[in-house]
C-alpha cells in the first residue's frame, strides 16, 4: 500500500525551497519599516539574538519531527502521540488562512508587473492603488491567476515543481535586490534611509518599557519571517532524506531570510528617504510610496518591473510551502492524489480568497470586531494562531517527543555531531515558551 514518499533531489534544492518559504512578503514590506520604526540597529541586533536563540532551535526541532515521522504535519504531529495531531491541526488551519490573504497581494503583484510592462509609470499612486483594489473583477482575475499558478507548481510535485521552481526564484530575487539596492545607494539623499535602518535613535527610546516593545515586536518578526510553529517546516521536513543534516540547514536558512531582509531593506528605505517619502508598513509601502519612488528615478519603469518580479518571486516561493502544508495532509491522510489534492486545496483557497479580495472594496463594510476580513484574517493568523502554534510545537518536543528523541534524530543516528545540546534543549522546553507566552499576552495589552 504504502507509496514512496516524494523526497527532495539534493540538500541545495531543499535550502532552497526552505529559504524560499521564509523569503517572503515579510521580509520586503514589513521587514525594512518595522525595524526603521523600533530603532534601527537596536532591532537588528535583537532579531539577530533571537534568531540565534529561539529561531534555530525551533527550525530544528520542527525539521527532525517532519523528517523522524515521514509525514505531513497533523500526522506527525499524532505519531508522536494521538492526542496532540491538533497541534498540525494549528498549522493547517493557519496555513490555509494565511494563503488566503497571501494570494491576494501576489494577484496585485501581478497586476503592477504588467501594469509596469504596460506603461511608463503610474501617475497617482494612491488612486491608482485604491481604484484597483477597490473594484469586484480584476484583483479576483489575478487573484485566480496567482493561486492558479501556484496551484500548478505545487501540482508537478516535490522535486519537479516546488524545489525546481525555488532553485531558479530565489537566487534570481537575490541578483534583482541586489541591483535595486546598489541602485538606492547611489541616489543624492540616500544616506538618510541608511541612517534610519542602521542607525539607533536613543531619543526614541525612554526607558526600559521601550526596549520591551523592541523586543517583542523582534520576536513576531522572526516566527513570521522564518515561517515558524506552523507546519511548514515539519512539511518540507518530511521529503528529507535520512542523512540530510538538520542543524546545517537550521542555520543556513536563517542566514538567507537575514541576508534579504536587510538588502530589502537597503533597497527600499534610502529610496524613499532619497525623495523626501514616508516609510509606511504593509500594502502602502510597495504599492503607493514605491511607485512614486519609481515615477522620479532614472530608469524607474525597469527597476519597478525588477522590483515587482522579485516580489513575485518571494511571494510564490511562500505561497507554495503554504500550499503544499495543506495539499500534504489529503495526499497522506486520504490517499488522493497530488493533483487532486492541490486543485481542490486551492479551490477552497480561492473561495476564501475571493471574500478577502472583496473586503477591500464592497465587503468593505463587512466588519467583525471592528475589523474587515483582511483584518480579520491577518489578526488571527499573525496575533492568535501563530503564537498557540509555536508554542504548543515547543511542548509537543520538549516534553511529549522529548530531547533525546530530537537529538538522535538530528545527529542522523550519529553521523553528524551535535553542539549545543543544552541550549538547544534549555531554548525548547524552557526559554522559547515562556517568550511566546510573553508576546502573546503583550499583544493583547
Ligand atoms: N515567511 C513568509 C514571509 O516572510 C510567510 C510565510 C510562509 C509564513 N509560510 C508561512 C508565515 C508559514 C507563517 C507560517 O512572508
Amino acid at each position: 500500500m504504502a507509496k514512496k514518499r516524494e523526497q527532495w533531489s539534493s540538500n541545495f534544492g531543499f535550502l532552497m525551497a526552505a529559504a524560499g518559504s521564509a523569503v517572503g512578503l515579510g521580509n520586503i514590506w514589513k521587514f525594512p519599516y518595522v525595524a526603521g520604526h523600533n530603532g534601527g540597529a537596536i532591532f537588528l541586533i535583537f532579531y539577530i539574538l533571537i534568531l540565534l536563540v529561539i529561531g534555530i532551535p525551533i527550525l530544528i526541532a520542527e525539521m527532525s519531527v517532519g523528517r523522524a515521522t515521514h509525514l505531513n504535519s497533523i500526522d506527525a504531529c499524532k505519531k508522536i502521540s494521538p492526542r496532540w495531531a491538533f497541534v498540525g491541526a494549528i498549522g493547517f488551519l493557519a496555513s490555509f488562512v494565511i494563503m488566503s490573504y497571501y494570494c491576494v497581494i501576489g494577484g496585485w503583484v501581478l497586476k503592477y508587473i504588467v501594469t509596469y510592462i504596460l506603461t511608463d509609470k503610474i501617475n497617482d499612486p494612491t488612486a491608482f492603488f485604491n481604484n484597483f483594489c477597490s473594484s469586484s473583477i480584476e484583483p479576483i482575475v489575478w487573484l485566480f491567476i496567482f493561486v492558479a499558478l501556484t496551484a500548478l507548481i505545487v501540482m508537478n510535485g516535490i522535486s519537479n515543481g516546488i524545489e525546481r521552481i525555488s532553485k531558479i526564484f530565489l537566487p534570481l530575487l537575490f541578483v534583482f535586490i541586489i541591483i535595486i539596492a546598489i541602485n538606492s545607494l547611489l541616489l543624492p539623499g540616500a544616506s538618510k534611509g541608511v541612517k534610519f535602518f542602521f542607525v539607533p535613535d536613543f531619543s526614541e527610546i525612554n526607558g526600559i518599557g521601550d526596549i520591551g516593545k523592541i523586543f517583542l515586536s523582534a520576536l513576531g518578526q522572526v516566527f513570521f519571517s522564518l515561517s515558524l510553529g506552523m507546519g511548514t517546516l515539519i512539511t518540507y521536513g518530511s521529503y528529507l532524506d535520512k542523512n540530510a543534516n538538520i542543524t546545517k540547514n537550521a542555520v543556513s536558512i536563517p542566514v538567507l531570510d537575514t541576508m534579504i531582509a536587510i538588502l530589502a531593506g537597503l533597497a527600499i528605505l534610502p529610496a524613499v528617504f532619497a525623495y523626501n517619502l514616508e516609510p509606511g508598513a504593509g500594502p502602502g509601502l510597495i504599492f503607493q510610496v514605491l511607485p512614486t519612488v519609481f515615477a522620479n528615478m532614472r530608469f524607474g519603469r525597469f527597476i519597478a518591473i525588477l522590483f515587482f518580479v522579485l516580489v513575485f518571486f518571494a511571494a510564490i516561493t511562500s505561497a507554495i510551502s503554504l500550499l503544499e502544508v495543506v495539499s500534504a495532509y489529503f495526499i497522506d491522510h486520504k490517499n488522493v492524489s497530488r493533483n487532486t489534492a492541490a486543485l481542490g486545496s486551492s479551490l477552497a483557497i480561492f473561495i476564501m480568497a475571493f471574500f478577502v479580495s472583496l473586503s477591500f472594496g464592497v465587503l468593505g463594510g463587512f466588519k467583525v470586531l471592528g475589523m474587515n476580513i483582511f483584518e480579520l484574517f491577518t489578526t488571527l493568523t499573525d496575533k492568535i494562531l501563530m503564537p498557540i502554534g509555536g508554542f504548543l510545537m515547543c511542548i509537543l518536543v520538549g516534553y511529549i517527543w522529548g530531547i533525546p528523541n530530537m537529538l538522535k534524530e538530528i545527529s542522523s543516528n550519529g553521523l553528524y555531531k551535535t553542539k549545543f545540546k543544552t541550549g538547544i534543549s534549555v531554548t525548547i522546553r524552557y526559554i522559547a515558551p515562556a517568550l511566546i507566552l510573553l508576546i502573546f499576552v503583550f499583544s493583547f495589552m
